[in-house]
Order: structure tokens, then sequence, then C-alpha cells
């Protein structure tokens, strides 16, 4: 894998593309170091992470990704402006995430993202040729009800200080008022990270192995296979799949290391995969032992998953542990093609070892809207 090279020297990134950009990238690095206040009894809240720029925040930035998630999925009522709403809830994020905004009780935002996506049938309200247009096929090992499938609208909240989670949701939830319709909600948390490569690391997640190492870590890849391009409404912005996932631990715990490694393709251990190297060390999926079997099983998801096997592009997984309604993971990956996430879960199929623990029981996609300003409010270049 190749080191990222997403935390430039400041200067080369000054140079490059301008200070605000620049400021968000520093202030990204130094949110998970730090400093605990001169006493050493609490530590300092994180680092803030600017709301405003080309890109949301909340995706890339901060890395690692916060501890805590709540994510709201909700309707748009028949008849409610769509820019003006997307544009009052823009300003609500600026004003939350930058601490003066009184509905946040004193609390100290720290590293507070707020994200913002719209769902398919906003976005064919605007245009029914642009990305974020279609909605998610159905995929086998679904137990989705209506309620949990689709929806107009995401907020995905992410912080350090668990407390700051809901006081935000509370605020831009009660802000919409009527507007929205609460579709379905879920909190995630994400343990200690372990370091992958310089600038990334990633957490376990609830099977034990670290998740989150293959992904567009680096610039060049974010532009392939992350951000949208064009056309000029999304452009800056992003596809987001989000699935909640059931896992069926008791079964995957009876199973021996070696054996949940097999279902995995890594060592659960180190996260080195099984053909060997070191976690950051891409699987060598042509790699046999003496006798002629796959070092990387044949159904191993690292294999089933790997994006050159698919045929597909590079999605960003920024998944959160959940312990409600049922242990599991909600899934979250960013990718500015569609395909590539549904010709991912395809290929997987009923072949990818690791489905046969699994059980979707929600799922929706959205277009997580390009970056915001002052002159340029949330939502603006499609609704504005
Ligand atoms: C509960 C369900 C899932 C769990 C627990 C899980 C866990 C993991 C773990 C531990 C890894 C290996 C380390 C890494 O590269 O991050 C991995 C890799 C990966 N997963 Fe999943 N995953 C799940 C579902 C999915 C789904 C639904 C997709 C997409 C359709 C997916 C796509 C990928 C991809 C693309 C990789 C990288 C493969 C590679 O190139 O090595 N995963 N996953």
């Amino acid at each position: 894998m190749r080191p990222p090279d997403s935390h430039p020297s400041r200067r080369a990134f000054l140079g490059a593309t301008g200070g605000v950009a620049a400021a968000g990238l520093t202030a990204g690095c130094e949110a998970h170091s730090a400093p605990s206040d001169k006493h050493g009894a609490t530590a300092s809240p994180a680092a803030p992470v600017p709301a405003t720029g080309r890109h949301q925040a909340g995706i890339t930035l901060p890395q690692p990704a916060q501890p805590n998630l709540l994510a709201v999925v909700a309707d748009v009522r028949d008849g409610v402006a769509v820019g003006p709403l997307l544009a009052e809830l823009g300003r609500s994020v600026g004003t939350l995430t930058s601490g003066t905004d009184a509905r946040l009780l004193g609390l100290p935002p720290g590293d507070l993202t707020v994200t913002i996506g719209v769902g398919p049938r906003l976005v064919r309200t605007v245009d029914p040729s642009l990305p974020g247009a279609a909605d998610l096929p159905p995929f086998p090992r679904e137990r989705i009800t209506p309620q949990a499938r689709g929806g107009d609208l995401l907020i995905q909240i992410c912080a350090g200080d668990a407390l700051v989670v809901p006081i935000v949701a509370t605020a831009l939830l009660d802000q919409a008022g009527d507007r929205l319709r609460e579709r379905w909600r879920q909190s995630g948390g994400r343990g200690p990270n372990v370091p992958v490569a310089k600038g990334l690391s990633a957490p376990r997640n609830l099977l034990g192995f670290v998740d989150g190492i293959v992904g567009p870590h680096t610039t060049a890849d974010q532009q392939r296979h992350l951000w949208l391009a064009g056309p000029a409404p999304v452009a800056g912005g992003t596809l987001a799949v989000l699935r909640r996932m059931e896992l069926q631990l008791p079964r995957f715990a009876a199973l021996s290391v070696t054996e949940q490694e097999a279902v995995m393709g890594r060592r659960r251990a180190d996260g080195a995969p099984l053909s060997g190297g070191t976690i950051a060390s891409d699987p060598e999926l042509g790699a046999k032992t003496p006798d002629g079997r796959y070092l990387v099983p044949a159904d191993a998801h690292v294999r089933r998953a790997n994006a050159n096997v698919v045929g597909a592009g590079l999605m960003l997984r920024r998944s959160y542990s959940i312990a409600e309604p049922a242990a599991g993971l909600l899934f979250a990956s960013f990718q500015n093609d569609l395909r590539t996430f549904t010709s991912t879960l395809t290929h997987m199929g009923s072949s990818d070892a690791l489905l046969q623990f699994t059980t979707t029981t929600a799922s929706a996609t959205f277009l997580m809207l390009p970056g915001f300003d002052r002159q340029n409010p949330l939502g603006s270049t499609l609704f504005g």
C-alpha cells in the first residue's frame, strides 16, 4: 500500500491549494493528539475541524475518525423548500462546530463534525441524470423494514465528546421542526486506533479485526475514487452508502482464530494479510502454500472485496461498531461511483465467507453535498 500523502507539509499545501483547506488539514492532524491540560487530570477537547471548504468535514477529516457517531435519516415533507432548509442547517453546522452556538449549552464542540447528504428522491427532483439519483438495489441477506430503507436526508454527527453528539442532533432536528420526518437513527462507536501507515490508523470492529486499512487514502486516490469532479452542482461532493449490519457474534467467536482469519484474509492480532508482510501490505492474492492452496482463501473477505478482483474503484470505509438494536457494524462507505459499492457487494455475493455472519437491517445511499462557506451555503449548488 502506498503511504497516505494527505498530510503534506503546511507550506507545500498552502502553496498548492490555499489557506482555508490547509487549516482544515492541520486541524485534522492534530485532532487525535490533543494534549492533556496542564494538571493532567482531564484531556482538553480535540482540535476543531473546520466545517467549511471544498468538501464537507466528517469524510476524510478528521483522521482518525472521532470515536462517537450518530446518524439520523429523515424524509423531507412534501412542499418544503429544500434549498432554504439546507442553507439553514449549514449555518447551524457552522455555529455549532465553531462553539459559538448557545444550543451547545456551554460544551466545547472539540472535533465535532456534521456531514449532510440528500437521498436519491431529492436528487431526482433536480436532475435525474445526476450522480446520487439512483436508489440502492436490494441485496441478499437483508431484513429491512420499509422505514429503514432509503431516506431523503442524512445527518451524520461525529465527535470525540459523546455528550456533544445528542445535543447537536437535538438542536438540528428541533430547528428543522416538522419539515423533517425521522425514519431511523443509529449511534455507533470506534475503539482505540491501530497505526497502519504514516497519517493513517484504523480501529478494530466487533469481530476483533482492524477495519479501514485499504481505501483511497492518498490525495491522488481521493481525487480519482472519492470526490465527484462534476457535473458542477455535485463537484466536491461524494456518494455515501450506509448499511446497518447485524453480526452473528457467538457463531464467529466459536471459530478458532485460524478459522476467523481465513474468513477475513488478514491476521487478527496485527492486521497483516495472510500472504505475509505488515498491516500496510496489500494482500498477494496469487500466493500459495507449497501444496497449492491460496494463502488468502478463495472466499476470504479481502479477496472477494478487493477492488482489482471486482474490477471496481476504491471506497473509503468509515464504519462504526454498534451495540443496539443488535451487535454489529454501521457500514459507511464513500465513493464517487455507486457501482464501486454495488459491484463489490454483488461480487461478494454468496461466496464471501464473512457475509454468512451478517444480516443487513437498514440501507440507504446519499449524495453528500459539496463543501460550503458563508458565500456558498450548504446545498446551494443543487437547490439554490
Ligand atoms: C459487517 C460487515 C463487515 C465487516 C465486519 C467488514 C470488515 C472488514 C475488515 C476487517 C477488512 C480488512 C481490513 C481493511 O482493509 O479494512 C475489510 C476489508 C474490506 N471490506 Fe469489509 N467488512 C464488512 C462488510 C463489507 C461490505 C458490505 C463491503 C462492501 C460491499 C466491504 C468492503 C470491503 C473492502 C472493499 C475491503 C478492502 C479489501 C481489500 O482490498 O483488501 N466490507 N472489511
